[in-house]
This record gives structure tokens, sequence and C-alpha cells, in this order.
């Protein structure tokens, strides 16, 4: 993947640096981003819509992966940020990242979290229910002051993926119902608000998705909504967000198309939409998170155990596993692995990567193909760049891995590993509760 590539001492490096220097300078598990190719990845979606000409913005889902650097980075690159909770915002702002660009996102916002949202004067709020609708305008006229939304919609396309993460179909927690009133109805709380700005509509049908038929089935039901509301309400919209779900590479099964695909596939059906019934072409907005930074990211760990269970498999185990990777044992994801010390050398036999946490379903890489493991060797998981440390937890009390950027032969910690200190540091021993009275 993007600068990947094997040294002479047949190490992996990424972005011109030796994961081993990387391993003994940072030590293991450690999170290595390949800015180069997040870059690339980033432009191929922004050039897609400037080749067309049309008005658009890149908004990353940060939810894939939250940091300061990374939030540092996405504003270099022109890109607008798509947060789903204070905490992302908070990020957000700590990064500086410009706020007209902030996009924020949720099924359940709190009252704290609107405002803060109205404190930063964000871009745009997109609305997801009737109860932060009746929120937002009582923020917005207490204070007086302005706030752009975006309503988001289900519209009922069932787009292949995983169950858990697909959003668009009928059946879900979030949005609008597109099909039964219920749009309107929120679109009629909002009309000729003095405070409150309708922008336009967004839906996200769900995430890694490999087709632009889903793409294009969304941008359909929800163009049709928006003349709809032009031949009724005189009402037009000038954003047409279309969500984030493009599919990447895990392993070699996975047959992701190029970005610029789906872009091409949600203009074309927005034109001739826009042509057909005479509608102001919207702006067309998109949230790529995985398709961003899923493939810019590897994990290093140190393979430490060996166990064999004859006739059955062996098992490998590394320093670190669900704590800092769920999606194996959440959603059975698959990722392929390597050593990365040892890239040069013939493969072992199949063998399963475990994870270090107490958990029987706390295997990595079901079946694996790398070389005859020994003790200490480095071993690289691709493609762990989104869903990964942000969906991290301590379980086990495990420290969440350090992550580095690396680039042009450089490296730089972005984010420090957790120490044990770190593990305790919201501990309170007990005061009176269940203490022994001397
Ligand atoms: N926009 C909205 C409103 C979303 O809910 C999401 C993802 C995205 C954009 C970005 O989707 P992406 O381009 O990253 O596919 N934890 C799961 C993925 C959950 C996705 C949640 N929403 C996983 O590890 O596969």
């Amino acid at each position: 993947y993007g600068t990947q590539t094997v040294n002479e001492k047949g190490h992996l490096t990424i972005g011109g640096v030796d994961t081993v220097d990387l391993a003994h300078i940072y030590g293991t598990p450690l999170l290595v981003y390949d800015i180069a190719l997040f870059k690339e990845r980033a432009a191929a979606f922004q050039e897609t819509f400037k080749k067309a000409g049309i008005q658009a913005q890149v908004a990353y889902a940060s939810k894939a992966f939250s940091s300061i650097a990374i939030y540092e980075v996405a504003a270099q690159l022109g890109l607008s940020l798509d947060v789903v909770s204070g905490g992302e915002l908070h990020t957000a702002v700590a990064a500086n990242f410009p706020r007209e660009k902030i996009h924020f996102h949720g099924n359940n916002k709190s009252y704290t979290e609107l405002q803060y949202a109205f404190d930063e004067k964000i871009g745009c709020i997109v609305l997801d229910n009737f109860h932060e609708i009746e929120m937002i305008k009582e923020i917005s006229e207490a204070r007086k002051e302005k706030m752009n939304v975006l309503l988001r919609v289900t519209p009922g396309v069932h787009a292949s993926t995983h169950d858990y993460i697909t959003t668009g179909q009928e059946d879900s927690k979030f949005g609008f119902d597109l099909k039964n009133g219920q749009t309107d109805d929120a679109f009629l709380k909002l009309h000729n608000h003095p405070y409150i700005q309708l922008l336009g509509m967004h839906c996200h049908i769900g995430s890694q998705i490999f087709e632009t038929e889903a793409f294009r089935l969304a941008a359909e039901a929800l163009m049709t909504k928006m003349v709809e509301w032009r031949q009724k309400f005189k009402f037009t919209c000038s954003v047409l967000n279309l969500g984030g779900g493009f599919g990447i590479r895990y392993t070699a099964e996975d047959e992701p198309l190029h970005p610029s695909k789906y872009v091409e596939e949600m203009e074309s059906t927005v034109l001739s939409m826009a042509r057909t019934y005479n509608y102001p072409l919207p702006e067309i907005w998109i949230e790529p998170g995985r398709s961003l930074v899923g493939d810019a990211g590897t994990t290093i760990y140190t393979i430490g155990s060996t166990k064999e269970v004859p006739n059955i498999r062996t098992y490998v185990s590394v320093d670190g596993g669900m704590s800092d990777n769920i999606r194996p044992a959440l959603y059975g994801a698959k990722y392929s692995a390597a050593s990365a010390n040892r890239m040069l050398d013939p493969h072992s036999d199949k063998v399963t990567i475990a994870g270090k946490c107490c958990e029987s379903g706390d295997k990595l890489i079901e079946e694996a193909f790398i070389a005859q493991p020994v003790e200490g060797d480095l071993l690289a998981i691709f493609c762990t760049g989104a869903y990964t440390y942000s969906m991290a937890s301590n379980y086990n009390r495990l420290p969440k891995p350090a992550i580095v950027f690396c680039e042009d032969g450089q490296h730089q910690l972005v984010v420090r590993r957790e120490t044990y200190e770190d593990i305790i540091r919201l501990d309170i021993p007990l005061q009176k509760i269940g203490r022994e009275q001397s």
C-alpha cells in the first residue's frame, strides 16, 4: 500500500522509514500512518469533483481516526471535518480546525453538545431527529444566533455490507424517514425559521461499500424529495450530502473501486436529475472516513508466545489485540499480515494471530502466512488506520498504543503510548464506602 516497501535488510518501510527502527524507538504495539497515502486518498476525491467543475466539500469522517495531528493534516488539505460528539469537536478545536468547515453529526446529540457547536460557530449541524430540532430552535432563539443545518434522512436504500454498519435502510436509528412524511414534518418545523438555515439533506447508507449503485439510488431518492419541496414549498436546497462508506482493500479478496468511481456516479446522477427537473445544481458533500485513513495505517506488534494445537492450528500471540483492534472480534473483519523484520523470508504454514486479551475470541487473523515466527519478531498488520484506535479500549487494562506519522523518511510521534499511570488516572481510592472502619 502507498509508500510501503522492503529495504535491503528485508525490513518493511513506511513513508521511507524502517519499521524495525520505529519499533525500537517507540515500542510496540505501534500504529504507523503513511501520511503521503492519506493525502493521495483525499486528493483523489477532491480532484474528481474539481474536474467536473462541481462545488463540493470532502469532509473527513473523523470517527475513523480522531487526533489533533490528523485534524491538522486534514485542515492543510482543505478537507472539511465530520465530528459526532463533543469529544471529537473538542479535538478539532484543540487542532484549531477551521470552524466553518466542521459538520456535527450523531443521532443523540445532547443539549450541551449543541451549545458547544454554537459556542464554536461551526459550519453546520446535521439534524437527526425531532428532539434535536426542538433543542436547536431553543438554543438559537435564546442566543439570537444563526446556525446552518442539514436534515439527515434514511433513504430506504440497502447497501450490501455488514449489518452493524449499514445505515440507509428504513429500520435504522438514524435520521428522518424519507418515505413516511417524517422528513416533511421536520422540514416544516424549520422552514422560515429566523435563525436556522436549512442548507439541504444528508444521508449515509453504510460503510465498506463496493458498489456505486447504492449511491445512485440514494442520490435519486434525496433529489426527488428536494424537487418535491421546490414545487410544494418553493424551497431550494443548496447542499446534498451523500455521506461516506467507500470500501477499501483489507485483503486480496476485497475489490474496491477507485474513489473517482463513487464520485462520478454521484455527479452524473445529480447532474442529470438537476437537468431533468431544472433544479439549480446543489453542492455535493461527501464524508469518507475509512477510505482516507484505512490503508494508510499499519500496526506493528511484537510476537511473544507461540502455541501449537496439534492437527488444528498454531497460535502466534502478539502484544496487543482486541483492545487496539476490535474489528475482527466485532465484525469478523479480515486483515493481512507480514513479518516486518523478515519480509523476504519464506512463509511458514498457516498460523492464527492471537491477541493478548483474556478472551478466546481475541484473534486478529484466523489464517495468516508469515515468516516462521520467532519470539521477538515484529508483525505488521496492514490496513489498520480506520476504526481501530478510535474504537480502542483498555480491556484487561492494556495501555493504548502509540501512534507515529511517517512521510519522506521522517517520523513523528502524534499520540503517545499510554502509561500505567494513565491507566489509573481516573481512579479514586476508597474514601468512605466499603472502607473498613479502623
Ligand atoms: N458519515 C456518517 C454519517 C457516518 O455514520 C459514517 C460512518 C461515515 C460518514 C464514514 O463512513 P466510512 O467512509 O468510514 O465508511 N466501526 C465500523 C464502521 C462504522 C461506520 C460508522 N459511520 C467499522 O469498523 O467497520
